[in-house]
């Protein structure tokens, strides 16, 4: 194909007018490849404030049943559900993890019963349950992988159990996706998927979270360093893709986002498998922080974000901003 050249290639014809605009647009937007995080907490009729989330909140199950309400009406197809547990109810080895009547099995189940065509995405990690805030049991300074395995994979069947459509393992740790897979498969939930937190990277961007569901205020020393990926490293991100396909992930999670579209990109392009972005809470706070002083148009840079996901080829992205995206797609119509 020839390209041609200035004066006869004019790069700007196509842009002249609204209608070749659309034409040419390689990407479009939909409310469809969304997922919308949201946090849960004990108790009746209540709704905390998270402070370096502006407009996010900790619901009650009650109030997480209108969220869960307001994405079925705005077309988003799943919310992921996470849990702040109360302090008191932590210990070492994360135990209220594995039972079937925690917050987050009781938060799932109320919300499948409620809007059964809803997607449901759950978190198999133990950090929202250990008092140390780290995504598996610890002996000394080591966060020990295979006795952490074990534990996941009771964790997947309790939320499975309850009604999650997909579990999303975001600890780290080495085999657990197939060890999940069999756990699942044995308790005849073959059906429920696996969106592996595949490429998942020990970034600062994660401390709202941290502050939202109250874990993980002190790690120690090397943070998640020793189960999360280092920020200088891509070629590894692709062997742990690889790795947690062979294990049987349908779907894999490069996280954070926009810091990492590069490694999306490899991702989606080597492997070809539905590729999800997670742009995190720190993302969102940054957003959110430089919105609040007027420095950037907010619904101008929230979509422009999301294009940014879809053109680096993330099939769906997990988003705070997911209600935001799909209003102002719904007004565009
Ligand atoms: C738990 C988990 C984290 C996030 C999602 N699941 C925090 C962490 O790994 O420390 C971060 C999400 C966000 O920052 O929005 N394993």
């Amino acid at each position: 194909m020839s390209r041609g050249q200035y004066p006869n290639t004019r790069m700007r014809r196509n842009r002249m007018q609204a209608f070749s605009r659309r034409l040419v647009a390689e990407n479009r937007l939909s409310s469809d490849d969304l997922i919308w995080p949201l946090f849960v907490i004990e108790g009746k009729d209540q709704t905390e404030a998270i402070d370096a989330m502006p407009g996010v909140s900790r619901h009650s199950i009650d109030r997480l049943l209108e969220q869960a309400h307001q994405a079925v009406e705005l077309g988003i197809p799943a919310i992921a559900i996470f849990p702040s547990i109360d302090a008191s109810l932590k210990d070492p080895s994360g135990s209220l993890a594995q039972d079937g009547d925690n917050l987050v099995c009781r938060a799932v189940r109320a919300v499948k019963s409620a809007y059964p065509e809803l997607g449901i995405v759950c978190d198999v990690a133990l950090d929202p349950f250990t008092d140390h805030g780290h995504d598996g049991v610890m002996q000394a300074d080591e966060i020990l992988n295979d006795e952490t395995v074990e534990i996941l994979c009771e964790q997947a069947i309790h939320q499975a159990n309850a009604g999650c459509d997909i579990i999303a393992p975001s600890d780290m740790m080495d085999g657990r996706v197939a060890a999940i897979r069999a756990a699942l498969d044995d308790a005849g939930h073959h059906n429920v998927q696996i969106m592996a937190y595949a490429a998942k990277y020990a970034s600062s961007f994660y401390g709202p979270f941290r502050d939202a569901v109250k874990a993980g205020a002190s790690l120690g020393k090397f943070g998640k360093a020793t189960y999360q990926m280092d920020p200088a490293n891509s070629d590894e991100a692709m062997h742990e893709i690889a790795l947690d396909l062979a294990e049987g992930a349908d779907l894999v999670i490069i996280k954070p986002g926009l810091p990492y579209l590069d490694v999306l990109a490899r991702a989606k392009s080597e492997f070809g498998v539905p590729c999800v972005a997670y742009q995190v809470s720190g993302e969102y706070a940054m957003q959110c922080a430089a919105f609040a002083n007027g420095w950037l148009d907010r619904e101008r840079t929230i979509l422009e974000t999301m294009m940014a996901f879809r053109r680096a080829g993330a099939d769906a992205v997990l988003t705070y901003f997911a209600p935001d995206i799909a209003k102002l797609l719904h007004q565009q119509r």
